[in-house]
């Protein structure tokens, strides 16, 4: 077929950025691209970039440098870099490589057919880097592309909350809510296409005030209502935001996965405050005896940041013990990373490298231990697994429980799409093995 076209893209960082990689291909399907496994070959290569910590600006541009070879032996070859590095960088790029045909940013990849179709025609490069939020959503496709048996939707975009640290409200813009109706449509959708777990996106989700429902609780009740959502989550939360609606939805909705991402980034209450994060270790804390009296089994996610400037000995020591005592099934923690243009990285007091990375070790170790433990304590029970797929060897399935761990069991691939009970064999590091409960394995 010699007008199909072949489409390439990279994503880095955040589901988001998975999330809006769907949506680009979504809009290029009509224009004759079918998605290719390798930028070999491929009439366009997209990189969707992330600008959260370091090294992202000199990542991109030594891929950059590997596709600029690609690009010179099949002219045609049409380049685009997306996502919050073109954001922030649009400049710097189109200077150090000018044989990239589009850079834009998170707001403007619906102009996406527009920008290569001009290109297409008369030649040049298109810069999209504008904020408006509003016109993207109202322009993205109908049509979409089966996500599979768990599935992102984007129900909030941007932030006001101007952490320290962080790029976020400068490159994703002011924080703007989907309309529920809108939602509500993408989820059906989803659910028509076979995707049973739907995971709700924004950079502050649970801050989520869209019209046509109360809050983020609101909307959780509508999406539950809707026939084939079995499982819903969402990520990531702002402590700050989290309501007492939002937490009897733990309790009240039963598609609520008792499973939630609640990044806490320290355990002192000076860092927390030059950090910007609006409470102490102490509110945190008493935030998840709240979550964990309405939902007793729920289990916690976090977001940790070794070394914020400013950050002593002591506070290490305090972020150490909130992790001990809260106890986290899973984690993701970060060495801190001066970004430019945010308040942090002009603070006086940086914390020298070697202390970082020092700090950073202990926290993962201790991190580690807790998700091995949390796994570990699964062994024995039978927990409801989702079954996602095909597993990693014949005659095996792979799925996930309640709490977002990977599973793999023997089974049968008619499986997939359905929730079954799994007998927790072992707990391991990452994931579980288990074998399912006898009746349901002849099944379908
Ligand atoms: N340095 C290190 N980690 C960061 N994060 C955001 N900005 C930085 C930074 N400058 C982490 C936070 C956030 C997660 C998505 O990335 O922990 O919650
Ligand atoms: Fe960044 Fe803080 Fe906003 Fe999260 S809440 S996106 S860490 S500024």
């Amino acid at each position: 077929m010699s007008n199909k076209k072949r489409l390439f893209i990279r994503s880095w960082g955040c589901q988001m950025n998975v999330y809006d990689s769907g949506r680009m291909a979504d809009l290029l399907a009509p224009l004759g691209y079918a998605p290719a496994e390798a930028p070999d070959g491929a009439d366009m290569v997209i990189l969707n970039t992330c600008h959260i910590r370091e090294k992202a600006t000199e990542k991109l541009f030594s891929e950059l440098g590997r596709l600029r070879k690609l690009k010179e032996e099949k002219p045609g070859m049409m380049l685009a870099v997306a996502g919050c590095v073109a954001q922030a960088e649009g400049a710097e790029i189109t200077a150090r490589a000018p044989f990239v045909d589009i850079v834009m940013g998170p707001q403007s990849y619906h102009k996406l057919p527009e920008m290569v179709a001009r290109i297409s025609r008369s030649g040049g490069v298109a810069i999209e880097t504008e904020f408006p939020v509003e016109e993207k959503f109202d322009h993205l496709p109908a049509e979409a592309a089966p996500q599979g048996v768990s599935g992102f939707l984007t129900i909030q975009e941007g932030c006001d909350k101007f952490c320290s640290f962080c790029v976020v409200p400068y490159t994703r813009g002011a924080e703007y809510s989907r309309p529920a109706a809108a939602i509500l449509a993408e989820a059906r959708r989803m659910a028509a296409q076979g995707t049973r777990e739907i995971t709700l996106l924004g950079q502050n989700v649970n801050a989520w005030h869209g019209e046509g429902a109360e809050g983020l609780a609101g909307l959780l009740r509508l999406l539950a209502g809707i026939p084939g959502v079995e499982r819903l989550r969402y990520t990531t939360s702002h402590p700050r935001d989290m309501d007492e609606a939002l937490i009897a939805a733990h309790r009240d909705i039963p598609q609520v996965m008792p499973f939630l991402h609640l990044p806490v980034q320290s355990g002192s209450d000076r860092v927390l405050a030059a950090m910007n994060r609006g409470h102490t270790a102490e509110e945190y804390e008493r935030l998840v005896d709240r979550l964990r009296a309405a939902r007793p089994d729920l289990a916690l996610s976090t977001d940790i940041i070794a070394g914020h400037p400013g950050e002593r000995e002591e506070d290490h020591q305090a972020t150490l013990r909130l992790i001990e005592r809260i106890g986290f099934a899973q984690a993701f923690s970060f060495k801190y990373s001066s970004r430019p243009g945010t308040p942090a990285a002009a603070a006086a007091a940086h914390v020298d490298e070697a202390t970082k990375d020092r700090r950073l070790a202990e926290v993962q170790e201790l991190l580690r231990t807790q998700q091995a433990d949390f796994n570990a304590g699964k062994a024995g029970t039978i927990c409801d697994v989702l079954v996602t797929g095909p597993g990693r060897h014949a005659g095996q399935i792979a799925g996930r429980t309640p709490w977002l761990q990977p599973v793999h069991a023997f089974g049968s691939s008619t499986l997939v799409g359905r929730i079954v009970p799994v007998r927790i064999v072992a707990g391991h590091p990452n994931s579980l093995s288990g074998e399912i409960v006898e009746q349901e394995k002849d099944a379908a």
